[in-house]
């Protein structure tokens, strides 16, 4: 039809190492019936997700893409285009470890 598609928010899904990621394949294909998804995966993170499992239209980055993809200053860093990319970052599941990441930030701008 001529009639445009409305666009689909963009989410950059996160998965750390909870074992709650085992369910990281069906977060993707859930959130992929009514966003555009692209997906984020720690190391930990990643004794529980199965990649060749994750829906085919949604790419996984992990912390050595972020090394791979940069050589020089002037290269595009990976975290960046990602925070441009997305509307929003959801991450699910969300380890005791990496929760503590965020809070400590907040801890270093309220206290110091
Ligand atoms: C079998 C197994 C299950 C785990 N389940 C959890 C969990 O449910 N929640 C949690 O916070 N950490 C869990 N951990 C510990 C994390 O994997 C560990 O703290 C790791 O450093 C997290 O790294 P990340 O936050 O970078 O993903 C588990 C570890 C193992 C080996």
């Amino acid at each position: 039809s001529w009639e445009l598609e409305p666009s689909r928010p963009r989410v950059l899904l996160a998965a750390s190492g909870s074992v709650a990621a085992i369910k990281f394949e069906s977060l993707c294909r859930v959130f992929s019936e009514w966003a555009e998804v692209r997906a984020v995966a720690t190391k930990s993170s990643l004794h529980f997700v199965d990649r060749s499992s994750l829906p085919s239209d949604v790419i996984l980055y992990t912390d050595d893409d972020e090394w791979s993809t940069w050589t020089k200053i002037g290269d595009e860093v990976l975290h960046i285009e990602l925070r441009k990319w997305a509307d929003i970052m959801v991450i699910a599941p969300l380890s005791a470890n990496t929760l503590s990441k965020p809070l400590s930030f907040q801890h270093r701008l309220t206290f110091h």
